[in-house]
């Protein structure tokens, strides 16, 4: 479960690239793969246009519906890997048991290339989206090989 705070930019765009990625690899159907918003402002909405045309230029089509993360996601879901640290205090906050705990983490742990928040595109530019992009396609490579050594 890929989570940011709208579902219309960060998470949907991981959603994506690691469901393309394990497609790619042969591994569709292993994984049970979702994204969601801590915030509820644009549930039902398609991601951002800017976000879907950075993905699209990079091959890669969003075909998400913007939903909130709900409690009972934290026991569905094996992983929970949050953008940045405001949603990792968000999802923490309805986790109700330390095993629940145990499985938020941060997205970018997986980056081989930095840590810490992946940037907040919502109010910047198109360049911003591209780094987005840049972040996240890496991570998810990172994400995959070590899911699929497991
Ligand atoms: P996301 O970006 O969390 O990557 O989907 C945002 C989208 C919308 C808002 C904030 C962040 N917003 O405040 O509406």
């Amino acid at each position: 479960m890929f989570i940011c705070s709208g579902n219309i930019c960060r998470s949907p765009l991981a959603q994506a690239v690691f469901e393309h990625l394990s497609a790619e690899a042969g591994l569709s159907g292993e994984f049970e793969i979702e994204s969601s918003g801590t915030g509820a402002w644009h549930v039902g909405e398609q991601a951002d246009s800017r976000m879907r045309k950075t993905a699209s230029a990079h091959g890669v089509k969003l075909n998400h519906r913007s939903r909130q993360l709900h409690r009972e996601d934290l026991s569905d879901y094996h992983l929970l890997l949050t953008m940045d640290h405001h949603n990792h205090r968000d999802t923490m906050a309805l986790a109700r048991t330390p095993e629940e705990r145990e499985k938020v983490r941060l997205f970018r742990d997986f980056d081989p290339a930095g840590t810490g928040d992946v940037p907040d595109p919502w109010y910047g530019g198109l360049d911003g989206f591209e780094d987005v992009w840049q972040i996240v396609k890496r991570t998810c490579e990172s994400l995959l090989k070590n899911l699929s050594s497991e």
